[in-house]
């Protein structure tokens, strides 16, 4: 049967994949309430469309750190993809080459950052996690420059794992006969074997928990990589971002993985947006399914999107075929919401085309 929107993905994928493996992907913290959230929360956002608009053209494209990019939907970094599909990290990143977009590499990644680049041209980001030992953190980044890597997407919200009880119960780890590439040979490359979920305990030996604003200056030492923030959820810190001189924020919630009861992103991003002042660009991932959850995300001032799961499952189903039909369904829904709303270019997504909960009605009650 043809597959019509991303979210069937999801399906193909968990019959496929052993159920340790959909599990972690699937997953998120705890009651899971975030997850819901992250997509329930778009739900709420309508729209407000404009009529007879000559849309016959279309622009999409877009230029993120100064790269041109194809259009405002990016690949949001995931660990360990040979799980879901033997070419893993290769194939999506030969996906969001060929549709002319940005992929992130994990830094949890079954494939490293040169072996990611041989693959071909192709704009890339490098996320990194910040361990203990900052010689292997140093050396690492140094060789995400060589490889070509774009930027450094810096995760900021996970001093340690969420609870993740699918993983507790699953005792999940990495199977063997994979490595965490770009820990290979520095014996970060292997997670023990523990008595609840393995990442669990590897976050908690090896990933530094005393990361704080110092060391995002100290990162900058090391690197003239900009660095985008990954994880930030209060104008407070967007604030501080600004203040400590990164190129960018990634308003996400980590796909719902970390912290349970935070905000959908969708709610948080207007904050951040309002807190930067137009000084930095602020992206936002969690939950994106549609073209137009993409042009909600962009009427409320992110600079451009990243899908986390989409990714995944549609590798797991169909690998890299499934990973290219997963970026050209999200650009044809969201051409579409364009043409439909009147937008005939990014920047004509404006705020008043969409009405949030929280703004004030525009409609006449009802007496
Ligand atoms: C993630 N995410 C993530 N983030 C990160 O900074 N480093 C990582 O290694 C991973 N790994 C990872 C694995 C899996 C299986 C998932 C689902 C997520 C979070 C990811 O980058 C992104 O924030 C979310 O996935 C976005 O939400 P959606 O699109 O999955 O709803």
């Amino acid at each position: 049967m043809e597959i019509t929107n991303v979210m069937e993905y999801e399906a193909i994928a968990k019959e496929k994949l052993p159920k340790m493996v959909y599990d972690y992907y699937a997953s998120g913290a705890e009651d899971q309430w975030t997850l819901q959230e992250n997509r329930n929360a778009f739900s709420r956002i309508l729209f407000r469309p404009r009529i007879l608009i000559d849309v016959s053209k279309i622009d999409m494209t877009t230029s993120i750190l100064g790269f041109n990019i194809s259009m405002p939907i990016m690949i949001a970094p995931t660990a360990m993809l040979k799980m879901a599909h033997p070419e893993g990290e290769y194939a999506v990143a030969r996906a969001a080459s060929a549709a002319g977009t940005i992929m992130t590499l994990s830094s949890w990644a079954t494939s490293n950052v040169e072996e990611v680049a041989s693959t071909g041209p192709g704009i890339r980001f490098f996320q990194l996690y910040v361990m203990k030992d900052r010689n292997v953190v140093a050396q690492l980044v140094r060789r995400a420059e060589r490889a070509g890597f774009k930027a450094i997407a810096l995760t900021v919200d996970t001093p340690r794992l969420g609870r993740r009880e699918a993983d507790i119960k699953n005792r999940f780890n990495l199977p063997p006969h994979f490595t965490l590439k770009n820990f290979e040979g520095l014996d970060l490359g292997k997670m023990d074997k523990a008595d609840d979920s393995g990442l669990s305990s590897y976050v908690s030996s090896q990933v530094d928990q005393s990361l704080s604003w110092k060391d995002v200056k100290w990162l900058q030492t090391i690197t003239h990589l900009p660095i985008l923030l990954k994880g930030v959820l209060t104008a407070e810190d967007a604030r501080l971002a600004v203040e400590a001189g990164v190129s960018g924020i990634i308003v996400s919630n980590h796909g719902a993985r970390q912290l349970d009861y935070v905000p959908a992103t969708i709610m948080a991003l207007e904050e951040v947006v309002k807190a930067v002042q137009g000084r930095i660009p602020v992206f936002v991932d969690g939950g994106i399914r549609r073209g137009t959850d993409v042009f909600k995300a962009l009427a409320l001032g992110a600079s451009g999107i990243f899908v986390g799961r989409p990714a995944v499952f549609s590798l797991a189903a169909h690998g890299e075929a499934g990973v290219r039909k997963v970026l050209q369904m999200l650009r044809d829904e969201f051409e579409l919401t364009m043409a439909l709303s009147g937008c005939r270019s990014l920047k004509e997504i404006t705020r008043d085309r969409i009405l949030a909960p929280w703004d004030s009605p525009r409609i006449a009650p009802r007496l």
